[in-house]
């Protein structure tokens, strides 16, 4: 088959997320197989207004699938938002000769892509942040080994204030949405899960729960906040030690849950998606993302898949309802 497209421009923006360089190594070999050329814009969007590339060959993407972060720098580019901007990029294009680029990253990263489209190139878009907020994918590179990283902290945590029989508020990220706090609670046998997708009632779905569990037995409690909660993951552990008279601590996971050496299904899912994107630029497609639907890789519109709303997992939900007597 005869690629439809040349020479791809490969990048990644906005928060990194542990699987992202399989996911380059994936388009990079992709593209070799079809026979398109491949260059590696540093720096996100902020690469293509510089200029600042590599060129990517086999060996260049050799051993870095099991490595964190991403090789070819990330960054949220403010300068792209501007028509100014947006011109230097399209100027770097041509002068690369780049007729297709390949952006990994979240929404905004998507959006990113549509004014290249709107200038003639091919774009796909491949969903890479640990948040996993991604409406059109079930799925986002970076999820399971951020939750894994959470939970390995938290497991720590737990035998300390075992020991010391305390309550633990611990925050982890996933920006405006809860899919990161419900995955990890539900993993760690919180006590309460706060979310951002649900007003909390303090009475009813924190020190209630917590009463509860104190009645049954238990000794020590931990109770996980998504940071996009109202107020502060501070402000929840006082209100706890008000009703309580519990000894609480706080901590604040940050980003140490985007480090670390992606798992094995990151490396899966990442390599899926990007072999996909390339193969699709290939056949002459654009403006897709592409996605997870459960195990199968799809692809959607773009302007489609921005437009899309992902809820919480309701089984998820419902799972931590029946286990923790949460409302
Ligand atoms: O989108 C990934 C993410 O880690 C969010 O969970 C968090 O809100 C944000 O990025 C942090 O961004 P930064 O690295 O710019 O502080």
């Amino acid at each position: 088959m005869k690629s439809a497209v040349k020479r791809i421009g490969v990048l990644t923006s906005g928060g990194d997320a542990p699987g992202m360089n399989a996911a380059i190594r994936a388009v990079v070999r992709a593209a070799m197989h079809f026979g398109i050329e491949c260059i590696g814009i540093r720096r996100g969007y902020h690469g293509l207004i510089n200029g600042d590339f590599v060129k990517l060959d086999f060996e260049s993407v050799s051993d870095i699938s099991r490595r964190g972060g991403t090789v070819l720098y990330s960054a949220r580019s403010l300068e792209f938002k501007e028509e100014a901007g947006r011109n230097k990029a399209l100027a770097t294009c041509k002068l690369l000769g780049l007729d297709s680029v390949v952006a990994i990253g979240g929404d905004g990263t998507f959006k990113g892509l549509l004014s290249l489209a709107n200038a003639g190139l091919s774009v796909i878009g491949i969903p890479g942040t640990i948040d996993n907020d991604i409406a059109c994918s079930t799925y986002t590179i970076g999820y399971d080994t951020a939750c894994n990283t959470a939970l390995e902290s938290i497991d720590r945590l737990r035998d300390t204030m075992k020991s010391h029989e305390r309550c633990s508020v611990v925050e982890v990220m996933g920006h405006r949405a809860g899919h990161l706090a419900v995955s990890v609670g539900i993993a760690c046998g919180a006590t309460v899960v706060l979310v951002p997708e649900r007003k909390v009632d303090y009475e009813k779905d924190v020190i209630e729960p917590i009463r509860e569990a104190r009645l049954g037995g238990r000794t020590h409690f931990m109770v996980i906040v998504a940071e996009g909660v109202e107020g502060s993951a501070y402000q929840v552990a006082d209100k706890i030690k008000e009703a309580t008279s519990l000894d609480t601590r706080v901590t604040v996971l940050g980003h140490v849950q985007r480090g670390g050496s992606p798992t094995a299904r990151d490396r899966l899912v990442a390599t899926y998606m990007g072999h996909e994107a390339v193969r699709l630029l290939a056949e002459g497609k654009t403006c897709r993302v592409v996605a997870m639907d459960g195990d199968k890789v799809v692809d959607y519109d773009i302007n489609e898949a921005l437009a899309m709303k992902k809820d919480l997992d309701k089984e998820g939900l419902q799972v931590l309802r029946d286990l923790t007597g949460m409302e």
